[in-house]
């Protein structure tokens, strides 16, 4: 399939990359395509006609999103509308990936695919939009073809053919994120403070690129998909497991989300509930993984 990954350069999409390594992607980064210019998105997809668009490309620094929201809402939510009007166009898939973030963290069994968003950051509702405009987009393209309205489901044998990916606490090796960030501090000898009362599922973005591949290539109807490590912890929990796993002798301490104030609030329990899939491998499975495939790629 002629496949198209934006944001190759950020950490997921260098495992997209490898991950759809069969389909030869076009890799696309800012250096190519600024997905908020809409003239560009249509003139650079249009020509190359991909039959399938995988967009990793977001403003992903939460707290940043604070300041700086109107950027985030362009990039995370209008651009995205940009790129399923493009796909609409040539009659190509569309993949494009949210966040637990866009729930308020207030559900104690953890969010469905189908729960309603609430998103308490800007970040999270920036990604809100993201989710939005496709889905306003599959419906259009539903109308206009005069399909049966009501559900989406009747579009899709015909109709735009989209994968919203909701994934958490990602990590990998090509970025910013909470393991590199562990060891890192971890080399300074100094005790460390990590927050315990904030639940989430962490998600290795090999896992969830590979898991990207299996979701396109099995056809899976059009949807929200939820797409995580199994299993939950906290940040405190995922920091003892990193540093047991990597064999780091650490002083670590719990602390609240109180005593660590960040400009972006995080919802308290963000755990996402696969229902249409079955579960990925568990955190703690996929961080020992994770730990394998770094000292391959990095030998001391
Ligand atoms: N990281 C997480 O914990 C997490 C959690 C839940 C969901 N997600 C979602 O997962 C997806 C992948 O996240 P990630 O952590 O891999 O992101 P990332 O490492 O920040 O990579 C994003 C890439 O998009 C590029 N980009 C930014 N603005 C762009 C624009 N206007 N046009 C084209 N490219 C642009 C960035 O380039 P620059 O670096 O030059 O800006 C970067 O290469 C995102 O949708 C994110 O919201 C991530």
């Amino acid at each position: 399939m002629k496949t198209l990954i934006i944001g190759a350069k950020g950490m997921l999409g260098h495992e997209l990359a490898k991950a759809f390594l069969d389909w030869k992607p076009y890799l696309w980064d800012m250096d190519e395509i600024d997905i908020t210019n809409q003239a560009q998105v249509n003139e650079k997809i249009s020509d190359l006609g991909p039959e399938l668009i995988i967009n990793a490309a977001a403003y992903t620094n939460v707290d940043a999103c604070e300041t700086n929201e109107e950027l985030a809402t362009k990039v995370n939510g209008e651009a995205v509308g940009y790129l399923a009007e493009a796909a609409v166009k040539i009659g190509a898939i569309l993949v494009h990936y949210s966040t637990d973030y866009v729930f308020d963290g207030s559900k104690k069994e953890g969010y469905g695919e189908d729960d309603e968003p609430n998103p308490v950051n800007a970040y999270g509702r920036s990604k809100l939009v993201g989710e939005r405009v496709i889905l306003n987009e599959a419906k259009r393209s539903e109308e206009s073809q005069g399909l049966s309205t009501g559900s989406f489901a009747g579009a899709q044998d015909d109709g735009f053919k989209y994968y919203i990916i909701r994934t958490a606490w990602l990590y990998g090796k090509d970025g910013k994120n909470f393991v590199e960030t562990m060891l890192s501090l971890a080399e300074k000898g100094q005790p460390i403070k990590v927050i315990d009362d904030q639940i989430g599922s962490p998600t290795y973005a090999v896992d969830l690129a590979k898991a990207t591949h299996e979701l396109v290539e099995s056809n899976q109807p059009s949807g929200i998909y939820h797409r995580t490590g199994s299993g939950q912890t906290s940040w405190y929990g995922f920091a003892k497991e990193i540093f047991t796993v990597f064999n780091k002798q650490v002083d670590l301490l719990p602390c609240t989300t109180a005593e660590y104030p960040l400009p972006a609030k995080r919802p308290a329990f963000s755990v996402l509930n696969s229902t249409k899939l079955a579960p990925m491998r568990t955190w703690q499975e996929a961080l020992r993984a994770y730990a394998q495939e770094r000292a391959v790629d990095s030998p001391k």
